[in-house]
């Protein structure tokens, strides 16, 4: 199903970056072939987007919180949170092929029925939820884009936060790690702007105690390397 849906819809699978980094094992394409269908939202999503509904995707009201992962790399972290709390839908949305078929393989491994995937480039995924319904959005270390030429393509900037916090239920939170100290920077002088409607944020460098901290590949990778990993949290009230 995926397969077919970005040969019809390619646009909405487009994103900066790599797609595919290795070809897909025989096992994990057949994962893709047999399961994809019975944990994506690509194909509502696309639909509603073709036709003429809005923001009409249909969470899961049998769970009492919707958290996403925008980004989750190899899944890690979106399917540890996933099996620790079994009561929560989680909705993962990653571009890379190969790190959506690495989770998928363990959540049917782990017969996880909480968490739905979504193949897109995020903006569509947001777009097509309810606004104020979602209780956390995790962007574990987004692809820092180092060079100023490359700043434009950057995922956090005003118009995604601002979408971010349509999304987000009173109460809930944007949480962003990233190891990249001039992303850092440009998110806080993003949210100084008075159009950002957060009303409070908690900026930190995490350490080792902390639950965020050591918690991806690519944290890893940024603690390897001597960097500093940077939290930054936004709480809707
Ligand atoms: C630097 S990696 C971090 C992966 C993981 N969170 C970690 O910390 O190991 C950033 C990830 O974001 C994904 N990504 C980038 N832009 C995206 C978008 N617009 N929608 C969904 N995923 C995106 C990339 O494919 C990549 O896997």
């Amino acid at each position: 199903m995926l397969f077919e849906l970005k040969k019809t819809f390619p646009d909405y699978y487009r994103y900066y970056g790599r797609r595919i980094a290795k070809r897909l094992s025989p096992s994990i394409n057949d994962i893709f072939i047999k399961n994809y269908k019975n944990f994506s939202l690509d194909r509502e999503i696309l639909e509603n987007l073709n036709g003429d509904q809005n923001q009409s995707l249909n969470l899961n009201s049998k769970f009492k919180k919707n958290i996403i992962e925008i980004g989750f790399g190899d899944g890690k972290h979106l399917f540890e949170l996933a099996q620790a709390n079994k009561d929560i839908h989680f909705i993962g949305c990653e571009v890379f092929i190969n790190g959506l078929g690495k989770v998928l393989k363990k959540i049917v491994d782990n017969n996880l029925t909480n968490i739905s995937l979504c193949g897109l480039n995020c903006l569509y995924l947001l777009e097509n939820i309810k606004d104020s319904s979602i209780d956390k959005i995790f962007i574990i270390n987004p692809d820092p884009w180092e060079k100023k030429r490359h700043f434009k393509r950057r995922l956090i900037n005003k118009e995604f936060i601002a979408l971010m916090y349509k999304k987000i239920k009173n109460g809930g939170k944007v949480i962003i790690t990233t190891d990249s100290s001039s992303y850092f920077l440009s998110i806080l002088e993003t949210i100084k702007n008075e159009e950002i409607d957060f009303e409070d944020s908690i900026q930190k460098i995490l350490d080792k105690g902390d639950k965020l901290y050591d918690i991806s590949k690519y944290q890893k990778k940024g603690i390897e390397k001597g960097r500093k990993i940077h939290l930054v949290e936004l709480k809707k009230i």
